[in-house]
């Protein structure tokens, strides 16, 4: 019997024999594998964002699909594509989180117009993305680096001068973790760096139903307000600095 080790030193020769493996090499094939696979998942996302956009999709599904994505992400590979090494050079603010945009032109077989933003949010140890609301407004987190405290509330009324709120999610999160919101479900965000040097990637999608008329900007608030019957929160409006200087 020929061992693995003998079968695949032979096949090996055999493709050096005939020549393949240069030509697998000059096809790049070798060189970068991971790069059709997150192509391929950019585009599933580019696809989904569309469908939201187009009303086949509510936003409860789009996040729905859009956590399956997620999901199934190579994380080292979304990693590799947007720089992480390099971004995380950079010295990260004192205060709440660093916001570095990430251009995906030069990523083959996308349109230009690929229907979402994107970024990286990044924050020292004990340093946070701020809790905030959004309205008309899809967006989806998936750690990349570190450990992470991650807070979600469903925004349940909006008045003149607080929010009612009511929490959903309130775990650790480490890499490769993932939460979503809608205007429907699981609103407010609010993620606590437990670790130092820990970076968050971000897909938004802003405005994606008509019938919404409130502009798309962070909804500042305080989740640590007056308890309510239900297990309902009474959360004030806050300004973004008044937030920054509680919670950043
Ligand atoms: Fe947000």
């Amino acid at each position: 019997m020929e061992s693995r080790r003998e079968f695949n030193s032979r096949l090996l020769h055999s493709l050096v024999a005939f020549g393949l493996v240069e030509t697998l090499w000059s096809r790049d094939l070798f060189a970068d594998p991971i790069k059709p696979t997150i192509q391929a998942w950019l585009k599933e996302l580019v696809e989904m964002t569309r469908d939201l956009r187009g009303r086949t999709l509510t936003d409860i599904e789009f996040q729905a699909k859009m956590e399956d994505l997620y999901r199934r992400v190579d994380l080292k590979s979304l990693c590799d594509l947007i720089k992480l090494d390099e971004i995380a050079k950079k010295k990260l603010p004192d205060n709440g989180a660093s916001n570095v945009g990430i251009d995906l032109a030069k990523v083959e077989g996308l349109p230009t117009n690929i229907g979402f933003g994107k970024q990286i949010f990044g924050c020292g140890k004990g340093r946070s993305i701020v809790p905030h609301g959004h309205a008309n407004m899809c967006t989806g987190f998936i750690i990349l680096k570190g450990t992470w405290h991650g807070r979600h509330y469903d925004r349940v009324e909006t008045r003149p001068d607080h929010y009612v709120i009511k929490p959903t999610i309130d775990r650790e999160f480490g890499p490769g973790d993932l939460s979503t919101i809608s205007d429907h479900k699981d609103n407010v965000h609010w993620f606590k760096a437990a670790t130092d040097a820990a970076f968050i990637f971000n897909v938004h999608v802003i405005g994606y139903d008509p019938t919404i008329k409130e502009t798309s900007g962070r909804l500042y608030l305080d989740p640590d307000g007056e308890k309510l019957a239900g297990g309902l929160i009474k959360a004030p409006k806050m300004s973004s600095d008044a937030c920054h200087k509680k919670y950043g």
